[in-house]
């Protein structure tokens, strides 16, 4: 039986980026076998518009837009460099490949591998997988302002909540929490105060969950939340939630499960129009870039991320696996960012 060829695109970004997502792809390729994997490179980041003046252009969207999925480490240079204006790579290229591709869910699991050390006195049992909505909400630039800089500035951004955009996030979640053992679905909103987004969110999510059964689903405020994400994060299975509620709760998260160096993500695109882009949460971090000090593991768990979804579910239990065994014994003071690569790789 021949498998088809799995044609990624990958950039690599800046600082750190690079260093973990070249162990993201040596274990990539160490589950799925070297040769069938395909790759081409586009470099893209704070690098490449200090020499170029580019950002992503439209000829290279269309490029990356032809592979089967995205590989992506993290764009950005140090805050204190101020040759390049704030906020221009994460609109100009983090939001453009998120927003062109249609990445309505951004699916960020939860968990707490042993041999980890959550802040949390009494973490207990955490696994969970946040289905943050990523197209629209207040995310989407609907906004302006005018007298800006007096002392008159009016400052407008409207959330954007459509019943096309809730239903089809609400879905993945739901067909999602099935194939899960504890098959819970928790929408995070705040619908007695935002009322109108609330509602639409709360309607669609009790019209889905009739159609399907098995699952479970309740409702909390997204203050309360983060209550019990802090005294009880055992008790969620799948987060559901728009987009901004969903960054940051998807940040609270990543830090009582052990931190950045661990936390994974996917950008999906549902309905197969482009490719999806899995990502560590974490960015460049110009403090110990080029040093082989960053963990690796968020890149290396993104990478299984994209295995599971883009249908090599074995090979992806098995990196899964060979991550829980080697946090299991890991002394994080030892290895270089190369070395927790090389231990992953061989053992999957
Ligand atoms: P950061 O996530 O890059 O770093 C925050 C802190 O965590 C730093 O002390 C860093 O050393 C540490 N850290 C991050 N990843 C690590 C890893 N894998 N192993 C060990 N330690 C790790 O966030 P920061 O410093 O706010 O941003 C740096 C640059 O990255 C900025 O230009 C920012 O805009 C960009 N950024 C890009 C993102 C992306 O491309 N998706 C996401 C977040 C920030
Ligand atoms: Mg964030």
């Amino acid at each position: 039986m021949s498998k088809n060829i799995l044609d990624l695109a990958l950039i690599p970004g800046d600082g750190i980026g690079p260093e973990v997502t070249a162990e993201a792809l040596k274990v990539l390729k160490a589950a799925i076998g070297e040769d069938n994997v395909k790759t081409t490179e586009y470099g893209l980041g704070a690098e490449h518009w200090l020499e170029t003046g580019e950002t992503l252009t439209d000829e290279t969207l269309d490029a990356i837009r032809g592979h089967q999925a995205i590989l992506f480490g993290a764009v950005g240079a140090a805050p204190n460099d101020t040759r390049i204006p704030s906020g221009l790579l994460e609109r100009e290229i983090l939001l453009k490949l998120r927003f062109t591709f249609d990445h309505a869910v951004n699916f960020r699991p939860s968990v707490l591998y042993p041999g980890t050390t959550s802040p949390l006195a009494n973490p207990g049992n955490i696994d969970f997988v946040v289905f943050r909505e990523g197209t629209e909400g207040l995310y989407v630039g609907n906004g302006g302002s005018m007298r800006t800089g007096t002392k008159h500035e009016v400052a407008n951004e409207t959330s954007v909540n459509t019943a096309y955009g809730v239903e089809r996030v609400v879905r993945a979640a739901f067909e999602y929490a099935q194939g899960r053992e504890r098959k819970h679905v928790t929408l995070l909103h705040k619908h007695n105060v935002l009322v109108h987004a609330g509602h639409l969110w709360n309607r669609i999510v009790n019209e889905v969950g009739q159609e399907f059964p098995e699952v479970t689903h309740d409702y909390l405020h997204v203050d309360a939340a983060m209550i019990f994400l802090t005294t009880d994060p055992g008790r969620f299975d799948v987060i559901l939630t728009d987009n901004m509620f969903g960054d940051i709760v998807t940040d609270l998260a990543a830090a009582v499960t052990g931190g950045i160096g661990l936390a994974a993500s996917g950008n999906l695109n549902i309905n197969g129009t482009a490719p999806s882009m899995y990502e560590p949460v974490h960015g460049s971090a110009p403090d110990i870039a080029g040093q082989q000090k960053a963990d690796p593991t968020a890149a290396i768990l993104s990478a299984a991320i994209l295995l599971e979804q883009e249908g090599y579910a074995d090979a992806a239990l098995r990196v899964n696996k060979a991550v829980w065994e080697d946090l299991a014994v890991r002394d994080n003071t030892t290895r270089t960012t190369q070395e927790v690569g090389d231990a992953i790789a061989a053992a999957v």
